[in-house]
């Protein structure tokens, strides 16, 4: 992280609609890596130690607003609201409110941008000392859509021309504008309030800033890498993003000793920590607030989500976890699912076609097969059979299970909550129990067998005889046990 020496605020547009996203929802909330897309630059400029940062929101804002600030707890971050959306400028505008008294530099950025880096930011920040205004340039194959970079004779920045109001000359440059400045507040707010909107938009455009600058004191045009700096206007941009942000995170993971067999099939949100020596076999998804400790293994299709996992952990093929704890040494899956609220202890297992809901379950304790544990306390070193069901629902309220430590549950066993079994308490397989069970008893909640020997071969033998007398040849009228057939 790199830690401004002197002032920096910071302002990021992002009250635009995103019309070519052709959604319900501002452009600026669509999410990459788990976070809206205006999070990154916000965070880039927190990162550069800009203080205040502002975000200037229009489109949407109360949403834009609300899940900004709860993306960026504890920043110093501030809103703007451009009610109208009259221009870039007009929106630079709206800012000046929120920033106060405060007459140091100032960084705008846009709010679509969540592929610049810290160095590039700082780079263009540094790069305005000695003139009045910096802008980032990149130079693209197709410019289409961006404003142009006119030069002056000795090759200064003199200008920015948009497209739609560039002649044909113009339009062939292949510098563009990438959107994102520094210019000190004293020049900004003066420069602002000079701009007009005569032009093909009938616009308040930011980049008139910079012909006004070339002529104050300079504009200094500072070449950043097209891949950081263009912005996500399609859905088509956002998956992109989506994937370079992913692979980022892959070689920063692989270079923290984390091995990632496929990272062009790894999806992990921003955030998400994940210790050194942890093996990801493709396809898993890490999402939220996720921590896999070191040392484990995440099979092939696994999806985490806000799960915190201890070291050594072994999470095998398509498990699903949400919200839960899992301590070290424990071994999940394949086929589990774990929903809110389950703590798994060390070394326990959660096996085939499990599921859990708020269930504790201690130290080795296993529950391997085709078992729901809602609500449940699983001592240490119990064992829960395949098929068991703790019936924590009675249409109104939940109910508590707890199992003792060292208890043993048989197959298909239906424990009808509340209940409680004892420690080292034996439920003989296939009982439905609806009362607690004492320490150390043995617990029968089923039909008593009953044991016909020598049926089999009785049956046989009626089978038979009644086969003898239907192909027997029919009696005549009158005749026979039945004295006739029946029709
Ligand atoms: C702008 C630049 C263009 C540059 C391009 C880089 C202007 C006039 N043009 O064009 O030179 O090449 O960015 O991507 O600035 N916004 C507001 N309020 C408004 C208008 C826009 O907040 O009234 C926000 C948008 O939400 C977005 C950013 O400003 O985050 C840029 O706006 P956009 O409409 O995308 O500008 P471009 O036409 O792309
Ligand atoms: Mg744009």
């Amino acid at each position: 992280m790199t830690r401004s020496p002197t002032p920096l605020a910071a302002i990021v547009l992002a009250a635009g609609k995103g019309t070519r996203m052709k959604s319900q929802k501002a452009k600026v909330l669509h999410e990459v890596g788990g976070r809206p897309l205006a999070w990154f630059p916000l965070l880039r400029a927190l990162e550069l130690g800009a203080n205040p940062v502002v975000a200037v929101v229009g489109h949407q804002a109360e949403a834009v607003e609300a899940a900004l600030a709860a993306a960026l707890p504890g920043a110093p971050l501030r809103f703007a609201v451009q009610r109208e959306q009259l221009g870039t400028a007009h929106a630079v505008l709206a800012a000046r409110e929120a920033l106060g008294a405060y007459d140091g530099p100032i960084v705008i950025l846009s709010g679509d941008t969540p592929l610049l880096t810290a160095e590039t930011l700082a780079h263009v920040v540094g790069a305005r000392a000695g003139a009045t205004l910096a802008l980032a340039t990149m130079k693209l194959a197709n410019p289409h859509g961006y404003g142009r970079i006119v030069r002056d004779p000795a090759g200064n920045p003199a200008r920015v021309v948009e497209e739609k109001d560039a002649n044909e000359a113009e339009r062939a440059i292949d510098e563009v504008n990438a959107g994102l400045y520094c210019a000190e507040a004293a020049f900004l707010w003066d420069a602002l309030s000079k701009v007009g909107s005569a032009n093909a938009q009938a616009e308040f455009y930011l980049t008139d800033l910079v012909a006004m600058a070339a002529r104050a004191g300079g504009a200094v045009a500072v070449p950043v890498p097209p891949e950081e700096a263009s912005g996500v206007n399609d859905r088509e941009e956002l998956a992109r993003a989506g994937r370079v942000l992913l692979r980022r995170r892959a070689s920063e993971l692989m270079r923290g000793g984390v091995t990632i067999e496929d990272p062009e099939r790894f999806d992990c949100d921003e955030g998400v920590e994940i210790g050194a020596d942890t093996v990801i076999e493709p396809n898993v998804r890490l999402k939220g607030r996720t921590r896999v400790g070191a040392g484990c293994r995440l099979g092939a299709g696994a999806i985490l989500t806000d799960a915190t996992l201890g070291d050594g952990v072994t999470v095998r093929p398509y498990t699903v976890v949400d919200e839960s704890t899992v301590a070290a040494r424990a071994i999940l899956g394949p086929f589990s699912r774990l929903r809110p609220g389950s703590e798994i202890g060390e070394e326990a297992h959660v096996g085939n076609f499990v599921e859990t809901k708020k269930a504790r379950l201690g130290k080795g304790a296993k529950a391997n097969h085709l078992t729901y544990l809602g609500d449940a306390t699983v001592g240490a070193g119990a064992n829960v059979g395949a098929g068991t069901i703790t019936c924590n629902y009675d249409g109104e309220k939940k109910h508590p299970t707890v199992i003792g430590e060292g208890a043993f549950i048989g197959s298909d066993s239906i424990l009808v909550a509340p209940i409680e079994i004892g420690a080292g308490a034996y439920v003989a397989a296939g009982s439905t129990l609806t009362d607690s069970v004492p320490p150390g008893a043995l617990a029968l909640g089923r039909a008593k067998q009953v044991t016909k020997e020598g049926w089999v071969a009785r049956r046989q033998a009626e089978k038979q005889n009644k086969g003898a007398a239907e192909a027997a040849p029919p009696p005549a009228p009158g005749e026979g046990p039945r004295g006739g057939r029946a029709s």
